[in-house]
């Protein structure tokens, strides 16, 4: 039995960030508490004096960046030199400036950075004609997050938290891409599937549908997570023909060699 406590802090719109950082934590066999930042509710309040043996910071990489909601919500943390891991998910694409931007943002925090990690999950806009690392994270990715989180428990029992190094090396580019502005896109049809449920707006990280308007999207909001599309049990929710529908095509064309997660670790002092 250990003490030991890791802090998940997360924003996972389709969940798999959640579900490789579920792993992680299995891995370290510490005792896990989490903040799941997806839904706007939950970024209301920001926990003070966070108090962890490991805190985890997981996102997923939208435009080869750490989403622009999640970064600001995590530099408003404050920690006192506890280890952390960013952890970046992404589609089988690239995962571009986003890791070390997380991991950049874990210092700001007050965190010392020990490992990092970049993982596979199924790309957002995925869809059953026009697959994007379907099934991703699979059981390969979920076995090798596990053993990460191992020797990340391991590696705090030999080298302890006093020791953890300053000088993670992650990949990534200063200044960061420039992120891509894509506000106003027609993105989503509601099909005459739609049974009115309200699973759309429980799901919706910005509160971008639409209740009172046939369960719309509001364009001017929207992140183009996909969280709403996934979710409806009627599958009622499709991308509209247009730049977002082509970008799927495209990737399913061009991103269809299977990547593997990369781990980072600090060099021990
Ligand atoms: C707006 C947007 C931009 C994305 N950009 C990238 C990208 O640059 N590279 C990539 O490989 N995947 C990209 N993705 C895919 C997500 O990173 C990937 O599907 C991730 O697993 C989603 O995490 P979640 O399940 O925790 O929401 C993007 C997804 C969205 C919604």
């Amino acid at each position: 039995m250990t003490n030991k406590k890791i802090t998940l802090v997360y924003f996972s719109p389709t969940a798999t960030t959640k579900s490789v950082l579920d792993a992680i934590a299995k891995g370290t066999g510490y005792e896990v508490d989490s903040y799941d930042i997806t839904l706007s509710g939950a970024r209301e309040t920001i926990p003070q004096g966070l108090d962890a043996s490991l805190i985890v910071f997981g996102a997923p990489v939208y435009s080869g960046r750490v989403p622009k909601l999640a970064a600001d919500w995590f530099k408003r943390l404050s920690a006192s030199k506890i280890p952390a891991v960013p952890v970046v998910v992404y589609g089988n694409r690239e995962y571009d400036d986003a890791l070390l931007e997380l991991k950049d943002i874990s210092v700001q925090c007050g965190c010392a950075p020990i490992a990092a990690g970049a993982f596979i999950g199924e790309h957002s806009f995925s869809t059953q004609p026009a697959p994007i690392a379907p099934d991703r994270p699979d059981e390969a990715d979920l076995a090798c997050a596990r053993k990460f989180g191992e020797k990340i428990a391991q590696l705090l029992e030999t080298a302890g938290p006093a020791k953890a190094a300053d000088n993670l090396m992650v990949p990534g580019n200063v200044p960061y891409k420039k992120p891509t502005v894509a506000k106003g896109v027609p993105f989503i049809d509601v099909t005459d599937d739609c049974i009115a449920c309200g699973t759309c707006v429980e799901v919706c990280p910005v509160d971008a549908v639409d209740e009172k308007n046939g369960f719309g999207t509001l364009d001017d909001i929207c992140i183009h997570c996909c969280a709403c599309i996934k979710a409806c049990p009627q599958s009622a929710r499709i991308m509209k023909d247009g730049p977002f529908k082509d970008i799927s095509v495209k990737l399913n064309q061009t991103c269809g060699v299977r990547k593997e997660p990369e781990t980072f670790f600090a060099d021990a002092k």
